[in-house]
């Protein structure tokens, strides 16, 4: 069987290209269904895109890589392409676009895409023993009934990253990426929630929080929560991207308003309210109680002097906790790091070296922030390797 293109990958960066390549395509996936991590993204809402999306809200070893692609395959091309499929969406916060019914609506406009380009799809299937000819891969294809040896003039991996290995993911574009001599950079868990030694936060699990989480220099405003592990939420999981084993992370619990001052005014109207009361005004009461037993915060307002109030203020500001840990690949929403961009082309997404051989999406060293980046970045890097073939 001869293929103008063989994709290995049925996620959202597999798809999308498949869709829009033109020519005869396979698309080939291990998993049942292709999208699976589409279809449970978003809380099964899939946030498909942020408005704001921009080259600044990624990391990669090479920040100038992503830009050619998000340029020229923007979060408003992609909106487009879902109005025009009649998907209804919405913005939750912070540019944040998700499906207003469910992600399998994404899913069936990239199925229908697919069909209607005539893209044949071969599920449960896996690949082996690829090699390059002067003019085409070789591989061999083992689907549910039959095995066959395909020839294909361009090969696209778009695999993704290990990031929840129980549905499916696996390093196998890392292992063809080495086997054709590309370098992979290291990879860890992303978007992932931090674990703390001695379960130390189970006794508040459940309680949210808006705060201000800074690892590694960079600092995020969202909320954050306590859980039976340790912590997570949209704050935490931001900066997990940027902590390093080891180091400490800052949280500011009171990242909209100036504690201290506040505190005084109340001494001077209510010396005599207590002060966790107080506190409770300004953070969730479970917590206050659980930081009071640490921070021996009993009294009234007025047994707390300038100087203490304001000691209060600070530790609350910066509060510095260091995580034995993360959940791992088992939770991490992302795999951070990948092939490493500097053998690839950022125009065409094809290896410099190795002429025909594509690698889109997760796989690639560019991991977005939480937020429908991920997403943008796997359509945008479909689009550029697809209008290159
Ligand atoms: P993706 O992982 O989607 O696809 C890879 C495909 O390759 C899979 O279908 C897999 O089965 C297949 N495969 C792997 N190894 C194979 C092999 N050896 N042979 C054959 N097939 C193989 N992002 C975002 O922007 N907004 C969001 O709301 C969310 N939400 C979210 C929730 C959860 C729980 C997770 C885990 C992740 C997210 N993400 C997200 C991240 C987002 O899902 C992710 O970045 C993209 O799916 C990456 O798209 P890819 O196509 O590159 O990989």
């Amino acid at each position: 069987m001869q293929f103008d293109t063989v994709i290995i990958g049925a996620g959202a960066a597999g798809m999308m290209c498949a869709a829009h390549v033109g020519g005869r395509v396979l698309i080939v996936d291990h998993a049942k269904a292709p999208g699976e991590k589409i279809r449970i993204s978003g809380g099964g809402r899939c946030n498909f895109t942020n408005m704001y999306c921009a080259p600044d809200s990624f990391l990669s070893q090479n920040p100038h890589f992503a830009k050619s692609a998000l340029a020229r395959y923007t979060q408003w091309d992609f909106i487009e392409l879902v109005d025009r499929h009649g998907i209804p969406w919405h913005e939750k916060t912070l540019g944040q676009l998700f499906c207003d019914h469910s992600a399998k609506d994404i899913i069936e406009m990239l199925r229908g895409l697919m069909q209607a380009a005539g893209v044949e799809l071969r599920l449960q299937s896996s690949v082996s023993n690829i090699e390059q000819h002067d003019d085409h891969f070789s591989l061999t294809l083992q689907t549910p009934d039959r095995q066959a040896q395909i020839k294909a003039r361009h090969l696209v991996i778009a695999t993704g990253g290990k990031s929840i290995p129980k549905m499916g993911a696996t390093g196998f574009a890392y292992d063809i990426a080495r086997q054709f001599g590309l370098p992979v950079t290291d990879t860890r868990p992303a978007l992932v929630p931090f674990t703390f030694a001695e379960r130390r936060f189970a006794e508040i699990s459940g309680v949210s929080t808006p705060a201000r989480v800074t690892a590694g220099g960079t600092s995020f405003d969202e909320a954050l929560l306590f859980t039976h592990r340790g912590l997570s939420g949209p704050a935490v999981l931001q900066a997990s991207s940027y902590w390093r084993e080891g180091d400490p992370i800052t949280v500011n619990l009171i990242p909209a308003n100036d504690l201290f001052d506040n505190l005084r005014a109340q001494r001077q109207i209510s010396g005599r309210k207590n002060l966790t009361t107080e506190l409770a005004q300004h953070l969730p009461a479970r917590l206050v109680d659980h930081l009071s037993t640490q921070m021996e915060l009993s009294g009234n307002l007025a047994d707390w002097s300038d100087a203490r109030l304001s000691d209060l203020a600070q530790a609350l500001a910066a509060w510095e906790l260091s995580p034995s840990g993360t959940e791992g690949y088992r939770t991490a929403e992302v795999t951070l790091g990948g092939i490493d961009t500097d053998a690839l082309s950022s125009s065409t997404m094809m290896a410099k070296d190795i002429p025909n051989l594509f690698f889109i999406g997760e796989a690639v060293d560019v991991t977005g922030w939480l937020g429908g980046y991920n997403f943008q970045w796997a359509w945008s890097s479909a689009m550029a390797c697809a209008r290159s073939i």
